[in-house]
């Protein structure tokens, strides 16, 4: 898996990732979601450089100006609930983009043990396309790797794109062993560990509750 972590650069994001981090910041759930949006835009900027281009041509009202665009045929694919704003993000850079939903949930079987859920998904045909797939916690891999496998009967992307805000440095090494080395990993900060409920530390939290409220435990 190649991946790109922006943290390893001093940028803006870095004071984006301190805002939701960030115990008293957070509590305002409008500027978290809109934090994660802005990082959204970001990693789909730095996702960007690594798409096919074609040189066009594009008639202005004064001539003509030769321009590389994009060929991709993406689809933003997020994971329920706390993708959303990433997805928003990445849609705002990628305006043409498909889109599609999945959810995936912890099933806790005891306090510290869960297993992931995967139960809706609406998508269009993933065959031939580059697949974004959207999730702002990689925590312990197995969400991505749970979609991946629920979304192979949709077709075979031309390639895969993992997009998160912060990850643990035990979640991405599973991923390195278990994902194909053309998966690229898009994320704007890492961090060493992960506590014994699978919570990212530091981290931030729980991101679906930040962005959207507290929900009732399965
Ligand atoms: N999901 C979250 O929201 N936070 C974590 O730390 C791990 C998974």
């Amino acid at each position: 898996m190649h991946l790109v972590n922006l943290q390893e650069q001093h940028t803006i994001v870095n004071a984006f990732i301190a805002q939701l981090r960030d115990v008293n910041i957070q509590k305002d759930g409008m500027r978290f979601r809109k934090n994660i949006e802005r990082i959204g835009e970001m990693l789909g900027f730095e996702l960007s450089k690594s798409l096919v281009y074609k040189t066009k041509s594009i008639a202005t009202p004064l001539g003509k100006s030769s321009v590389a665009l994009p060929e991709d045929h993406i689809v933003i694919c997020s994971i329920l609930r706390a993708g959303l704003p990433l997805h928003t993000g990445l849609l705002n850079v990628f305006d043409g983009a498909e889109n599609s939903f999945i959810s995936a949930f912890r099933h806790h079987t005891s306090e510290t043990e869960f297993e992931i859920k995967v139960e809706y998904l609406a998508t269009p045909s993933l065959e031939g396309k580059t697949l974004i797939i959207a999730d702002p916690m990689l925590a312990t891999g197995r969400t991505f790797m749970n979609v991946l496998e629920a979304l192979k009967p949709m077709g075979r992307p031309k390639c895969i794109h993992l997009v998160s805000v912060i990850g643990s440095k035990p979640g991405i090494d599973f991923l390195q062993k278990s994902v194909s080395k053309d998966v690229r990993l898009w994320i704007a900060a890492v961090d060493n560990t992960l506590n014994e409920y699978g919570y990212i530390v530091p981290g931030l939290g729980d991101a679906g509750d930040l962005c959207f409220g507290n929900k009732l435990s399965h």
